[in-house]
């Protein structure tokens, strides 16, 4: 398979692409490797992808219509993977405009290459922030998402619905994937796991916002790699007498399905912090936080979809998955402080 994964040099897309590698498919990595965290941590995984023979890439920002056009036309891409974005909930109070550049004008860059190149699946990153303010638990794809928290929530469903409409103009088939917090090795600097592993080691006190009263449903990125792995391999189908059985998200009208990737196990945050901890063999101290403005404090994934398309997901235990990432963080950083 030719694929062509956006987002390349990031955490997710970084496994995605290793994971394709290794299993001896060609992969086009396309990056612009933003300046949002460490420029050198994106350069250090693009650099362990360029050891595989079939790993070619583009260092471009995806708003440069001409580059991203080149690009895919050049590697002529039989699916696209699309997880390059401007990620984090927290920045977008204070970039808002970030997130309209890369998740707006560069996903519209997209699904626009993605018509030109007649892809046999095209797969986009959304997230479970798009469930906002819903109260009911787990989170159903089928469920109304309509009550965005912040401009990356927005943001994200308005990809969704600009996928939806390419998928129903040009008969692009097109799953959303709505991942639910991700942890691991090579992970996000800005998120929690990150930031609480560098503050216990350098010995300063972790922020725990609504002092710790949240829920995660934390999803270990190994298993997240797999099931999109397989969803690869499961375009949607548009319905031809637009019947969609019950509980899919399948629209009746385009051969577009939007599904959650989460472990369906929400976790407490004070027993992730825990769970850390033992990892660590050091407690953290707890500076406790009110809740944040566009924060949630919870979120579950109801995985049933993910498991009639796949079948059963594979789940990797929090601790083995902390160990990894902790293992992980000593080796890039040295043992100690980062
Ligand atoms: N990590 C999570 O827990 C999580 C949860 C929900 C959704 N997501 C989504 O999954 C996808 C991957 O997230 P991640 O955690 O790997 O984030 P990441 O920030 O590590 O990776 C995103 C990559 O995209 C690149 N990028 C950003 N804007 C760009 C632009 N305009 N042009 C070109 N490249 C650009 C960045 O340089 C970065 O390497 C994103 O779409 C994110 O919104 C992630």
């Amino acid at each position: 398979m030719r694929v062509f994964v956006t987002g390349s040099a990031g955490f997710i897309g970084y496994h995605v692409a290793e994971a394709l590698l290794t299993e001896g498919h060609d992969v086009h990595g396309y990056d612009g490797l933003t300046d949002y965290y460490d420029v050198a941590l994106k350069r250090a995984r693009h650099d362990l992808l360029l050891r595989h023979d079939g790993f070619t890439c583009t260092e471009a920002m995806l708003e440069d219509a001409g580059a991203l056009e080149a690009a895919v036309s050049a590697a002529a891409p039989e699916v696209i993977v699309h997880l390059a974005a401007q990620a984090g909930v927290r920045y977008s109070l204070e970039n808002p405009r970030s997130y309209i550049d890369s998740n707006l004008v560069g996903t519209f860059g997209v699904i626009e290459a993605a018509r030109r190149a007649r892809v046999r699946h095209l797969l986009m990153a959304s997230t479970s922030s798009v469930y906002g303010a819903n109260a009911k638990m787990p989170f159903a794809e089928t469920d109304k998402a309509d009550t965005p928290l912040t401009i990356y929530a927005a943001t994200k469903k308005a990809t969704e619905a600009m996928g939806h409409a390419y998928a129903h103009l040009w008969d692009i088939p097109t799953t959303m994937f709505r991942f639910f917090t991700v942890y691991g090795p090579w992970g996000r600097p800005d998120m929690a796991l990150f930031k609480f592993t560098r503050a216990i080691l350098e010995d300063r006190p972790i922020d725990l916002y609504n002092r710790g009263e949240m829920m995660r449903d934390f999803t270990y990125v190994g298993d997240l790699v797999r099931a999109i792995r397989l969803l690869i391999d499961v375009p949607p189908v548009r319905p031809p007498d637009g019947q969609v059985p019950e509980g899919d998200s399948l629209s009746p009208v385009a051969p577009f399905r939007v599904v959650n990737i989460g472990a369906a196990r929400p976790v407490r945050l004070l027993d992730f912090v825990a769970a850390l901890e033992d990892a660590l063999g050091r407690p953290a101290r707890r500076n406790l936080m009110e809740m944040q403005p566009g924060d949630v404090p919870g979120t579950w994934a109801d995985a049933a979809l993910l498991e009639r398309l796949i079948g059963p997901q594979s789940q990797t235990d929090l601790a083995t998955g902390i160990d990894a990432f902790v293992r992980w963080y000593r080796d890039y950083h040295g043992d100690g402080a980062a």
